[in-house]
């Protein structure tokens, strides 16, 4: 007997964007900045990014983007609905300044990718060890947690040393260092992305950031 038409499944237009959460435990070490730059990176390179600002105080990425423009949607986590979502490819988490670590725990089990900058100093770069410790370890969710190397000085080796160091512990870390520029606060005051101020240093924050971008997506 011939057989009937075989039932299709309807084409998917809902794929579940990746979810890339920026955080830390210590606060100022450049979250929202690195948020809001990855996202702009994304968007340059074709991608569909969403940010979403879990973090409502000052200095945070919906105030940055209500100061200016950045091109790319930059949300409440109430504004997130299935339609937005829909046309997502990647979905950035900024997170707020001081985390409880039982919060930190919940981000971790719902992002794909986490990723906490840190500075070069040993206090960070022991804080940092230690919250990867918590958060990952050797398992999956370790697989998932990158750390990266944020304001860095411009010269010298200290962050790559601190890279090494880290490494060294079992840590992942990304290969590109985050270093510091003017660029990053004049861009936040503005409401704009450290590529579109007047810096000379611009381009080489820019630089920084899609490496980083491609890094991880
Ligand atoms: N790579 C960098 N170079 C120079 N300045 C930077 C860099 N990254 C961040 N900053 C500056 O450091 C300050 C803190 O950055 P940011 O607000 O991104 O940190 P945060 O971790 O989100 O802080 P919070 O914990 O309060 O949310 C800002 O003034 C920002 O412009
Ligand atoms: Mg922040």
């Amino acid at each position: 007997m011939p057989k009937g038409p075989t039932k299709r499944e309807p084409p998917s237009t809902t794929k579940a964007p990746r979810v890339l959460a920026v955080t830390s435990e210590k606060g100022g070490v450049g979250k929202s900045t690195l948020a809001v730059h990855l996202a702009g990176a994304l968007a340059e390179r074709g991608l569909r990014p969403v940010l979403v600002d879990e973090d409502e105080r000052v200095g945070s990425s919906l105030r940055w983007a209500g100061r200016g423009g950045l091109g790319f949607p930059v949300l409440a986590p109430a504004d997130v609905k299935p339609r937005v979502l829909s046309a997502c490819d990647v979905l950035i988490i900024d997170t707020e300044g001081r985390p409880k670590r039982r919060e930190l725990r919940a981000l971790a089990g719902r992002a794909d990718l986490i990723l906490v900058p840190t500075g070069v100093s040993a206090l960070e770069r022991g804080a940092t060890r230690e919250l990867a410790e918590y958060l990952g370890g050797p398992g999956e969710a370790g697989r998932r947690l990158w750390v990266v190397m944020c304001r860095v000085p411009p010269v010298g080796h200290a962050a790559e040393d601190a890279r090494e160091e880290l490494r060294d512990a079992g840590v992942q870390v990304c290969n590109t260092l985050i270093r510091s520029y003017a660029a990053y606060p004049k861009a936040a005051e503005l409401g704009v992305l450290a590529r579109d101020v007047r810096d000379p240093r611009a381009a080489a924050a820019w630089h920084d950031i899609l490496a980083l971008s491609r890094e991880l997506v």
